[in-house]
């Protein structure tokens, strides 16, 4: 049995101190905190702070990417033993902003899945298509070579939770329909015990694009989606802890 996953994604946003007053807020507003499994990626300069103020939860701490190598002349990187060190548990990799913005190719995405998973991180694993290629019915053809070359050489499938984003759901408030997530999801599950085999049981499949406190209960109610990585509205703590509390839960 999986158990449901809530990832806050926060991206390029919150000071310190703003990354404080939120757990201040958010926490009692979620109910039975320590029976969900939750994790909030801050920026680099607020996981130790956000790592401090959780220690006394069980919410899990996040980093929001990684690089290769452990250590060397690579002005500003940030690696998987550094984050190591500050007790995170799990790193976001290939996130659609990074293979966009930053030229993240699948090839860099495996080195740093692999790199992360030599110091014991977990990963959440980003793929999903562009509009253009949901508009030309190439969505299987791009999460499976997505899939493929990003979980190339990787043998510790539970370690890996997968996050199916389509890019032309983030930030739009365009949600995938129901259906779409249904097929996409049953898809990577495919894949995946293609992949690993029977060990692909463990793995966490989340939905990410839009989601909010209105559409939550729809898409947890969707066959093999084991959880959300939420933006937006995991700035907000009245919102993301709505999204948590939600009606299967
Ligand atoms: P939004 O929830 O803002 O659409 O972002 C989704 C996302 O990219 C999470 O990683």
């Amino acid at each position: 049995m999986r158990r449901n996953f809530y990832v806050a994604n926060w991206k390029m946003y919150k000071t310190v101190k703003e990354a404080i007053e939120f757990l201040n807020a958010f926490i009692p507003l979620v109910k039975d905190i320590n029976a969900k499994d939750i994790a909030i990626a801050p920026s680099f300069v607020c996981i130790d702070a956000v790592g401090r103020n959780i220690k006394n939860t069980k919410i899990k701490l996040c980093a929001q990417n990684a690089f290769y190598e452990n250590q060397g002349a690579y002005t500003g990187e940030i690696s998987p033993l550094m984050l190591k060190a500050l007790d995170v548990e799990y790193v976001i990799i290939g996130h659609s902003e990074r293979r966009r913005y930053f030229n993240e190719t699948d090839e860099i995405i495996n080195k740093k899945i692999k790199a992360c998973l030599k110091e014991n991180l977990k990963v959440i694993f980003c793929i999903g298509e562009t509009l253009s290629e949901r508009e030309n019915n190439e969505t299987e053809k791009i999460l499976n070579s997505q899939l493929e070359n990003g979980l190339k050489e990787i043998e510790i499938p539970e370690s890996i939770v997968v996050a199916y984003e389509p890019v032309w759901a983030i930030g739009t408030g365009k949600v995938a329909s129901d259906e779409q997530i249904k097929e996409a999801h049953l898809f990577v599950r495919k894949k995946l015990e293609e992949i690993f085999g029977e060990k692909a049981q463990t793995i966490r499949i989340l939905y990410g694009g839009s989601v909010s406190p209105e559409n939550i209960d729809s898409i947890m109610a969707i066959e093999n989606v084991d959880g959300v990585l939420v933006g937006g509205a995991s700035l907000d703590p009245l919102k993301f802890s709505k999204i948590i509390n939600h009606k299967q839960n």
